[in-house]
């Protein structure tokens, strides 16, 4: 391997549209995440000046390690939006090759840009051209059992200069879920220079030993797994020797990003987007249906303090002795002392 980008521990926070804000990354940054990127950032957007764009590249002090996002696929556009992200301090520049979302790909971008090899090359390049950092680029496969077309598209970004490769294990039809193929990262990774990092389906220690086993190392990115869980970090890390948060440690964490949340982007746009990020705190660890569907009703800060006054109490009786019976279910929680 030519190019070492990352250590292979590294355990990336993936880019996630509609999460990875400043104060997201400050929550992942508290459980011991080292390597993150942005949101996913719209190249025209960001030639057009939209403020909302332009707040995705800001920076917090203590990130030592940022990564950028940026998705598009008109070369002259995706040229202009290189110059700009290179007046910013990021670590590196990711092009967005896998989305498969239904705005995304209708603009022949994403994962409808990585099926048209040549223009999407013409796009890489006019990044590569003009952008004055390091290039990455974050992939899916692109067939469920054949390598051919994946390795045909990492190797010739590989040879258009990419310093990296994500590489989702799922086709685009998967979206964010179902089997995860190791097989054909591995197939990648054997046959490239530059660094592949592994992507999909890393929700636990147990998923990540199964990935850097299958793969005979790291690194690897960490997505939905860490969402409502920025614990994933502590857990990975510790091998093994770890305890998951207790209803107090939950609840402080979420009060302590939600309030960022709210200082970076005002209570009314704070409140309203944390109420996924209060779901996702919530899922898999017992909390009743009832105070799940109370989140709606947040809607200003005290409703919020009640709110977290819940969330401290620990979820319903059931769950510990359901934990009991599932002791390697992701996103637990230990019980409170008595
Ligand atoms: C809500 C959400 C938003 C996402 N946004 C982005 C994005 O902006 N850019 C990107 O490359 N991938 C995006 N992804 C894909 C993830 O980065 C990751 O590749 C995918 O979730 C698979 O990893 P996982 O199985 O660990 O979740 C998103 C996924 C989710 C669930």
């Amino acid at each position: 391997m030519e190019t070492r980008i990352y250590p292979n521990d590294a355990l990336i926070l993936a880019p996630l549209s509609g999460y990875t804000d400043l104060p997201y990354r400050r929550s992942m940054c508290r459980h011991g995440c080292a390597f993150a990127f942005t949101e996913m950032i719209d190249a025209g957007s960001l030639v057009f000046g939209n403020r909302r764009t332009m707040r995705f590249l800001d920076r917090g002090p203590e990130e030592k390690w940022l990564g950028a996002q940026i998705v598009g696929s008109e070369p002259e556009i995706l040229a202009k939006a290189a110059e700009i992200i290179s007046g910013y301090p990021f670590d590196m520049l990711d092009f967005n090759l896998g989305c498969p979302a239904p705005k995304v790909v209708k603009k022949g971008e994403g994962s409808a840009l990585a099926r048209d090899l040549d223009k999407a090359l013409r796009a890489f390049e006019a990044l590569k051209r003009n952008y004055k950092g390091l290039l990455s680029a974050k992939i899916r496969i692109l067939h469920e059992s054949d390598p051919e077309p994946t390795l045909r598209l990492a190797k010739k970004l590989e040879e258009a200069g990419a310093s990296a490769i994500c590489v989702h294990g799922r086709i685009a039809k998967q979206f964010y879920s179902g089997p995860v193929n190791l097989g054909i990262i591995g197939e990648i990774r054997k046959s490239l220079k530059i660094q592949i990092v592994a992507n999909g389906g890393i929700n636990s220690l147990e998923k990540y030993r199964e990935a850097v086993n299958a793969l005979g190392g790291g690194p690897v990115m960490l997505a939905s797994g860490a969402m409502g869980n920025p614990w994933l970090f502590d857990e990975i890390a510790s091998g093994g020797d770890w305890l998951p948060p207790d209803a107090g440690e939950l609840a402080g964490e979420m009060e302590r990003h939600i309030i960022e949340t709210c200082g970076y982007h005002g209570d009314d746009v704070g409140l309203r987007i944390s109420r996924k990020f209060i779901f996702d705190y919530m899922r898999g660890r017992g909390y009743p249906s009832s105070l799940k569907n109370s989140v709606i009703k947040i809607k200003t800060r005290p409703d919020f303090d009640l709110f977290i006054r819940e969330i401290r109490k620990g979820p319903s009786e059931g769950y510990f002795k359901w934990l009991d019976k599932n002791q390697n279910a992701p996103r637990r929680m230990r019980g409170l002392p008595v």
